[in-house]
């Protein structure tokens, strides 16, 4: 798979072939029902799309990665290291950010406030009392808050960053969500759907944004996406999971064109909802 760096800087952490984060062999049932079984997937720098149907295990996948669900069987590395077993917490703490397929605001927190909630992990505690209230954290403060509105203006929501997150519409928060995701300039970045439910105005916001914050930069983002113009758009690489298997990976226009992967995808209930 080819890195794709619009400056010319060396990357000395991207070696060919160096996973940021990997599923290795991973089995994961619910009261015997096997959701993902054997699931293989590196997550290089750049961007990774993860598709399939409905019910197929990718939330799953990105709630293994994350921490939140402990896999039966297998292995997940980030930056070389296991961390099955430990806590979402902990992982977090290792340079991984999420966001879910519902946007989790805080509606009465201003957008850039919101955004600024994503730094946790650079406060002690990474309570909201010691982001605004200790002077101690005040300095942090400020530093955080100019970085927060840069990334909504990268996100082209910079026009009202004092305004209640609950007054955005729905496209808005999701990806106020995701600029809360990069304050901590994480080193894997899980996305679930976040386009869904955003008009084209939106999702052009969201690809310009995560394009523009992606380059120069090392991190490794993997997208959950049922948007396949948007997969194709931003992802070098795309693996397809179909109940609970990874059936076919490699560049999005070979992908999408496999009989099997169309086979999936038409004899499944696949609703897009575009
Ligand atoms: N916590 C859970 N308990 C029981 N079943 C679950 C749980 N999470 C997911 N599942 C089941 O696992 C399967 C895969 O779900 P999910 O990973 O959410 O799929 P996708 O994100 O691809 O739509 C579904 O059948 C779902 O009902
Ligand atoms: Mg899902």
């Amino acid at each position: 798979m080819s890195i794709d760096t619009s400056t010319g800087s060396a990357m000395p952490n991207s070696v060919a072939g160096e996973a940021v984060a990997e599923l290795d062999g991973i089995r994961m049932s619910f009261g015997g029902n096997v959701v993902l079984d054997d699931v293989r997937l590196p997550v290089h720098p750049g961007f990774t799309g993860l598709i399939g149907p409905n019910g197929a295990g990718k939330t799953t996948c990105l709630n293994v990665i994350s921490g939140y669900l402990r896999p039966d069987q297998g292995d997940v590395r980030i930056g070389g290291r296991s961390v099955v077993g430990r806590s979402a917490h902990q992982i977090a703490k290792l340079g991984v950010s999420r966001t879910f397929q519902t946007p989790r605001l805080i509606p009465d927190l201003s957008a850039v406030e919101n955004v600024m909630v994503g730094a946790g992990r650079h406060f002690r505690g990474g309570h909201l009392a010691e982001l605004f209230g200790l002077p101690t954290a005040r300095h942090d403060e400020r530093r955080l808050r100019g970085l927060a509105r840069e990334l909504l203006t990268t996100f082209g929501l910079g026009e009202h960053p004092e305004r209640a997150a609950s007054q955005f519409p729905i496209g808005s928060q999701k990806i106020i969500e995701v600029a809360r995701g990069l304050l901590n300039e994480p080193r894997l970045l899980l996305l679930d759907e976040p386009a869904a439910g955003l008009g084209a105005e939106d999702v052009d916001r969201l690809v310009t944004g995560l394009t523009s914050w992606a380059t120069g930069r090392d991190a490794a983002v993997l997208i959950i996406e049922h948007d396949l113009e948007l997969i194709t758009r931003l992802c070098p690489n795309v693996a397809v999971l179909h109940f609970g298997r990874i059936i076919q990976s490699g560049a999005p226009r070979d992908v999408l064109r496999d009989p099997v992967v169309v086979e999936a995808y038409l004899g499944a209930d696949f609703a897009t909802g575009d």
